[in-house]
């Protein structure tokens, strides 16, 4: 069916009753104790999802499925170009494995409630780690292990974890990350210490463990004792998971664990059309949200096989790393970023290697983390011969706000659009003043509260900040930060950020983090950091610095510090690559940086005077330095 009677009849039974909809969709989890009412109003900051369910998440994703005869099949299938090596975890070994971990955290301290952080690298560890923190309902967050110590410790000191759980070290094409200096930089920045860290030994790079805190991973977990799952409330938080937020510190969003299982397993049927026995591939990092929901849980929630890949989409060891991977695994779903599909691209423009591998077992390509440029859609759409479904969401809400619907029978698919709302969400363009605009028009897009199940309740500690970082602007709504529009058919249209956030790589940065290091710089009196496009990745940062009266030291020396700083405070990840010099940046005459105009001259498109600008002779100065 290519039509959108399934959709359209799913959306209107999801609108008649979202609490029938929600109770029904709860049957495909197992509760300790079943809720009885969907969602309470008068709960939290707009209200809480289940909040008389008691569950455990462990339990949902491994020894349901041990009990009910899956246990030989695999759960986890690690595949690490990085290593040369693959392995395959059963449902049936990963419980073993999860239930000591858990036991070994269990009798160093950790309880239901306490904070676990978990920096790790792409092996089934991660996952593991996770697992073993839900099943005692620990709350676990998880750092990327691209992000540098002081983030690292940013992340510590607000989560106040009484363990760590880490690894030696992570790869990256041509560089061993040593994680374990990192990891002691942090917890010597951080106020709060925590007492116990867990480190897996990988054998590329050992790590010296500190003794009395640090435990290698491997025995502690085989001399501990299984530890059960413990239960807990459907409002009681599974994780914390940081992103970017405006300013420099980063917002803890929260996941309550009733809410996330529901909706996670109730999509993997829905939207990306799976069920057990399928093999799911993520290809994404367990760092970011994308990871947390369809590497690690949702494919275990519904009993299926989820890869875990350590490697890149090209040079590990080409582009056709992808098509392999879903070759040799009969991968049934692929999800990735665009930015992959464009770095493939960029390799293998023809195709070429796409069609080398047998690929009867994958049903659909599911594309997210940025908005994906049509010409990338086609071009994969015609060489794959399969459905290419974008989906648009964030850190915030777990799963899909908006996308194309397997299950329901997918409707027609337009390049650009990251398809209708997902039953659950009501999604508005709305104008200044919180008014839906016309369809096609553009806006703010916005959901109307209450969020669906698995979106953040509130950030975690900061229930002002959460307020009024997303519900303050339009009462009632809950704003996304992203601006586009909604045409007549119900199609969203994703179009940019309406904040300093950007996106680079489908990695998630924000623009007043960077400025706030490149401040920090001695030479520097002001600078901007701007999203300029790039081919690959979608943005790229670029930074903007005046330097102080009377430093007359080699630009090129300073950018390149610059370059340095970024990369030493926030990380590799922040692709930090382009600091320039400046004598003046564009302001209006209230002395706001003009960074819209900046971009736009960047990106050698047409722009508009502002009207309100201090002097616009600026802007031809700006134009002839940023074509250089
Ligand atoms: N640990 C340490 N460093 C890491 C890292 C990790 N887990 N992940 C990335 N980095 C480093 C990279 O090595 C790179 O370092 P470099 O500056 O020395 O080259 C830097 O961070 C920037 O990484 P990235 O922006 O990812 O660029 P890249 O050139 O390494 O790879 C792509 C480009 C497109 C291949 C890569 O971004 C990719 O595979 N993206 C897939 C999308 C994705 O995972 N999105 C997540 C949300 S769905
Ligand atoms: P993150 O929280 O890292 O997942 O980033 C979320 C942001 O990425 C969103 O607010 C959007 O700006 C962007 N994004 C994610 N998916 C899409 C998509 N399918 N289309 C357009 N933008 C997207």
């Amino acid at each position: 069916m290519s039509d959108s009677a399934g959709y359209d009849a799913a959306y209107a039974r999801w609108r008649d009753d979202p609490d029938a909809w929600w109770l029904q969709a709860a049957h495909g989890i197992d509760w300790i104790t079943a809720p009885t009412r969907a969602f309470d109003a008068g709960l939290g900051v707009y209200g809480r999802w289940f909040p008389d369910g008691v569950l455990n998440t462990c339990h949902n994703a491994i020894d349901r499925h041990v009990a009910a005869g899956r246990g030989d099949q695999v759960a986890y299938l690690w595949d690490s170009p990085m290593t040369g090596r693959k392995a395959s975890v059963t449902y049936a070994a990963l419980l073993g494995r999860v239930e000591r971990l858990a036991g070994a955290m269990a009798s160093r301290g950790v309880g239901k409630g306490d904070r676990v952080v978990i920096y790790m690298p792409m092996v089934p560890e991660a996952a593991i780690g996770m697992l073993a923190c839900a099943r005692l309902g620990a709350v676990h967050s998880v750092v990327f292990g691209g992000f540098a110590a002081p983030e690292l410790a940013a992340r510590i000191a607000d989560a106040k974890p009484a363990l760590v759980l880490s690894a030696s070290c992570g790869l990256e094409p041509g560089r061993t990350i040593a994680y374990k200096p990192l990891l002691d930089a942090a917890i010597a920045q951080s106020p709060h210490k925590p007492t116990t860290c867990i480190i897996l030994q990988r054998d590329t790079l050992p790590a010296d463990l500190t003794p009395g805190r640090d435990f290698d991973w491997l025995t502690t977990e085989a001399a501990a004792t299984p530890h059960p799952c413990v239960p807990v409330a459907a409002t009681d938080p599974l994780y914390i998971l940081y992103t970017s937020g405006t300013t420099g510190a980063p917002k803890g969003i929260l996941r309550d664990n009733g809410g996330h299982a529901v909706a996670l397993h109730n999509s993997m049927a829905m939207l990306y059309g799976l069920k057990a026995g399928d093999v799911m591939w993520t290809a994404s990092d367990v760092g970011w949200v994308v990871g947390h929901s369809y590497i690690v849980y949702a494919p275990l929630f519904a009993g299926m096989t989820s890869v875990i890949y350590e490697g890149k989409p090209v040079g590990t060891p080409d582009a056709g790393a992808f098509w392999r991977v879903c070759a040799e695994h009969k991968v049934s779903a692929l999800f990735t970023a665009p930015t992959a599909i464009r770095a493939i691209k960029k390799e293998d423009p023809e195709g070429a290697l796409i069609a080398r591998y047998d690929l009867s077992a994958l049903g659909a390509l599911f594309l997210a983390g940025e908005r994906c440029d049509p010409p990338t859609a086609l071009w994969i759409e015609a060489l794959l011969g399969k459905p290419v479904i974008d989906h648009w969401w964030q850190t915030e809400t777990g799963w899909a706000i908006t996308g194309n619907f397997r299950g329901l029978g997918l409707f027609p698919m337009r390049a650009g659009s990251g398809g209708k709302a997902a039953p659950g969400y009501e999604v508005a363009a709305l104008d200044e003043a919180g008014h839906p605009v016309a369809p096609g028009e553009i806006g703010t897009l916005a959901i109307r509260l209450p969020m669906p199940p698995a979106a953040l309740p509130t950030l975690y500690n900061a229930d002002a900040r959460f307020r009024s970082a997303y519900l303050e602007r339009f009462p009632g709504w809950y704003d996304t930060s992203d601006a586009g529009m909604v045409d007549e058919q119900g199609y969203v249209w994703v179009m940019s950020r309406t904040d300093d956030i950007i996106n680079v790589a489908g990695h998630r940065l924000s623009t007043g983090a960077i400025e706030e290091v490149l401040a920090s710089h001695p030479d520097v009196a002001e600078c901007a950091v701007i999203g300029v496009h790039d081919a690959l990745k979608g943005q790229a940062p670029m930074g903007l610095v005046i330097l102080k009266a009377g430093v007359a030291r080699d630009e090129a020396e300073i950018a390149r510090e610059l370059v340095a700083l970024v990369r030493a405070r926030i990380g590799p990840v922040a692709a930090f690559k382009d600091a320039r010099v400046v004598a003046r940046l564009p302001k209006t005459r209230s002395g706001k940086i003009l960074r819209g105009t900046m971009r736009k001259i960047a990106d050698g498109e047409a722009y508009a005077v502002p009207p309100t600008i201090d002097d616009p002779a600026i802007l031809a100065e700006l134009e002839q330095l940023l074509k250089t």
